[in-house]
């Protein structure tokens, strides 16, 4: 059967780093509240030029040098974002036009921070479908953009970033311990949409609009689901959190992360971390940890990741990768 294969990782930050400390002097905070609530220590911000299509062509860029491939290699390109460059066309397309790419099809996917998830199971189902032999997966985010700077409960928390897989169609024999992309469980529920999400859009306001969020609510929910789909992935392939090497979760705060891992019997060591580094990055958290971790050599050829994410809609989604 035909298995979507991890052929490279890359990923992109703005240039600017913008501490705990620095936040303290843009609203009333504390560095000492914003770790011992989140695990956040410092996030980047986009400058001037800096935008999700130039991030996220960076970190395809990157991802394909890794790979040995070239654009031309490329004939489906998903980007996941709820921050792109214009209403439309899509970020995906202007990503591919940068990259110099002149054929194959792109798109965006936007399911805010579950949006790796969902465009790295839409890429899979198109590469298994024949579709498309090699997909570039980016998820890219300027969410800078979209905070109330005045609004101390949600502009801590988020930051700038892009990360990028690039999948291969390979004939493996269907086992679980065949390389690529073993299974993908999707969720959403819309009646949750007040406690995430944007007061704006072209539709309603003409605006752009910024994040709102009732982040204890979020919080009420997210380990539930996070654990929901983790088990479904683990029945679906018949493995166990033993079999796991790397949970490589969305990076929106260091509790949720470890309640879940917690609740699922995963060691802390076998959880991957990078919220102190790159805040919540939305869509581009899971594939800029994947990056982090897949550099610094924890995450090896052969190795058992499953990713998983929640974020607004309420989306939430997991996915089991042998890398
Ligand atoms: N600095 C200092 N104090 C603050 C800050 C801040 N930045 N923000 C809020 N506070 C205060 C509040 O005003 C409140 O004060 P009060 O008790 O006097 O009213 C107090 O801190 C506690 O506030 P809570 O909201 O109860 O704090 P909580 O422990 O719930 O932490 C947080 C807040 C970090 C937002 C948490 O609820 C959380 O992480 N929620 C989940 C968010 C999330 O995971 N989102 C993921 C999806 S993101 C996406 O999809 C785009």
């Amino acid at each position: 059967m035909i298995r979507s294969v991890v052929r490279g990782f890359g990923s992109a930050l703005p240039q600017r780093v913008v501490t705990n400390k620095e936040m303290e002097s843009l609203v009333e905070t504390s560095d000492d509240w914003i770790v011992q609530r989140t695990g956040i220590r410092q996030r980047y911000i986009a400058g001037e030029g800096e935008t999700t299509a130039s991030l996220g062509e960076a970190a395809a860029r990157d991802a394909l040098q890794r790979a040995g491939l070239t654009p031309d290699d490329i004939d489906l390109v998903i980007v996941a974002t709820s921050t792109p460059d214009n209403t439309f066309p899509a970020t995906a397309v202007n990503i591919q036009n940068r990259l110099g790419m002149t054929k194959g099809y792109a798109f965006d996917v936007q399911a805010v921070c579950t949006g790796f998830v969902y465009a790295m199971a839409t890429a899979d189902a198109h590469l298994r479908a024949g579709m498309a032999k090699r997909a570039l997966v980016i998820g890219a985010e300027t969410f800078s953009r979209i905070l109330d700077w005045t609004d101390r409960t949600t502009c801590v928390l988020f930051g700038d970033g892009a990360g990028a897989l690039v999948l291969e169609a390979q004939q493996q024999e269907g086992k679980v311990s065949d390389r690529g992309v073993l299974t993908s469980h999707l969720r959403s529920d819309g009646s949750h949409k007040e406690k995430l999400y944007v007061d704006g859009g072209p539709s309603t306001t003409g605006t752009v609009g910024h994040l709102r969020m009732e982040g204890r609510e979020v919080f009420k929910h997210a380990v539930g689901m996070i654990t929901d789909v983790i088990v479904a992935a683990f029945e679906a392939t018949g493995t166990t959190a033993e079999d796991l090497n790397w949970l490589v979760p969305h990076q929106a705060n260091r509790r949720i992360i470890d309640g879940s891992a917690k609740k699922l019997g995963i060691p802390l060591e076998k959880v991957v971390v990078t919220v102190d580094l790159h805040g919540n990055t939305s869509a581009a958290s899971i594939p800029l940890a994947l990056s982090v971790a897949a550099s610094d050599g924890r995450i090896k050829q052969g190795d058992l990741v499953m990713l998983e994410a929640m974020g607004g809609g309420f989306t939430w989604g997991a996915l089991l990768v042998r890398w």
